[in-house]
C-alpha cells in the first residue's frame, strides 16, 4: 500500500462515517426501506463533495435476514419498530474501500444481541491490532458472543479490501479455527460479526437484488450485450443493485429480465441471493474497516 492509497482510505473512511452518522439521526419506524437505501446512497456521494463513490448497494437486511438485502425499485416494505435493521454500506475513493454495519432496533428488545456484536467487534479489533492469527480473531468473536448468550453465525465472516473488490482474500472466520495466517502490514481488511439466537447459520434464499461481474464474455442477445456494457463501464467489479441499472438503461422490464437471465447463464455475472436464519429468528451484525500501515492500526469506520 502506498501513503496515497492510505489516504484515500482514510477519506473514505470520513465521509463513509458522516453518512453512517446521519443515518443513524435520519432512520426511523415508518419510513420506506427504500426510501432509507435512497437517502444512504446519496449522502455518500453528496457528503463525499463528489470524490466518494458507492462501494455497493447498501444493505438493509431485516430480523433473520443478515445480508445483502437490498429494496428493488418497486419495494413497499416500511420499517417497524420491532424490525432489528443491519444496515451494511460503503463507499470508495479510487476503489479504495471502506466497508461498515451497524444495527438498529427501535423498540429495544434485542439490545443484548446488538451489543453482543459490537464487543465482539471491539475484541477482534484489539487483537487484530496485534496482527493476531485469523483463528485467534474468530475465537475473539465467537468468545464474545458466546459469553452474552448468542451464537456466532459461523458462514459468514471479515475478509480483506482490495482495490475495487469488496470482498478479498482472506477471510477472517467469525468462529474459532485452526488457521495460522495472519494479517499483513499494508493491508486493508474489515471484520464482521454476526450474533444470532438461530443456529449461527446462513443460508441463500430465493432472491436476489444484488449482483456484480463475474467472467465477461461476448454474449448473443442484444439486451443481454447492452447491459453487459453499462454494468461493465458503470461498476466494474463491485456489486450493483438491479434498480441502479434499471435506471441507467431505460429498457422495458421484460427486456431486462431476460437480459438478466442471458448474463446468469453465460456465468457473466453472478447474484447475491439474500442470506437468511432460521425463520422467526433474529440477527445483529457489527462492522469496520480498517488498515493495517507505517505500524499501526487505523480504523476507517
Ligand atoms: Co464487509
Amino acid at each position: 500500500m502506498e501513503k496515497k492509497d492510505a489516504e484515500n482510505y482514510i477519506l473514505a473512511g470520513k465521509i463513509t462515517k458522516k453518512t453512517v452518522e446521519k443515518a443513524k439521526k435520519a432512520i426511523k419506524p415508518g419510513q420506506k426501506l427504500l426510501e432509507i437505501a435512497l437517502s444512504i446512497e446519496k449522502n455518500i456521494e453528496t457528503l463525499g463533495e463528489g470524490k466518494a463513490k458507492l462501494a455497493f448497494p447498501v444493505n438493509l437486511s431485516i430480523n433473520e435476514n443478515a445480508a445483502h438485502f437490498t429494496p428493488a425499485s418497486d419495494c413497499k416494505d416500511i420499517l417497524k419498530e420491532s424490525d432489528v435493521l443491519k444496515v451494511d454500506l460503503g463507499g470508495h475513493i479510487d476503489g479504495f474501500i471502506c466497508d461498515t454495519a451497524f444495527t438498529l432496533n427501535f423498540d429495544n428488545k434485542h439490545s443484548k444481541m446488538i451489543e453482543a456484536a459490537e464487543l465482539a467487534l471491539e475484541e477482534g479489533l484489539k487483537i487484530a491490532a496485534d496482527k493476531a492469527e485469523l483463528g485467534k480473531i474468530g475465537e475473539a468473536i465467537e468468545n464474545t458472543i458466546t459469553s452474552k448468550g448468542f451464537k456466532s453465525i459461523q458462514n459468514l465472516s471479515g475478509h480483506g479490501l482490495g482495490q475495487y473488490e469488496q470482498h478479498s482474500s482472506p477471510s477472517i472466520p467469525n468462529i474459532a479455527t485452526s488457521n495460522p495466517s495472519q494479517l499483513e502490514e499494508g493491508h486493508a481488511y474489515a471484520i464482521e460479526p454476526f450474533a444470532t439466537d438461530g443456529e449461527g447459520y446462513v443460508r441463500e434464499g430465493s432472491q436476489s437484488e444484488i449482483f456484480s461481474l463475474d467472467k465477461p464474455k461476448p454474449v448473443r442477445n442484444m439486451h443481454a450485450r447492452k447491459l453487459l456494457e453499462v454494468i461493465a463501464s458503470e461498476y466494474g467489479e463491485l456489486p450493483f443493485a438491479l434498480r441502479w441499472v434499471e435506471a441507467k438503461l431505460k429498457m422495458p422490464e421484460f427486456q431486462q429480465k431476460i437480459a438478466l437471465r442471458e448474463l446468469m447463464r453465460a456465468n457473466c455475472i453472478r447474484a447475491y441471493p439474500v442470506l437468511h436464519e432460521e425463520p422467526g429468528k433474529t440477527v445483529a451484525q457489527a462492522e469496520k474497516s480498517f488498515i493495517l500501515f507505517d505500524g499501526k492500526t487505523t480504523v476507517l469506520c
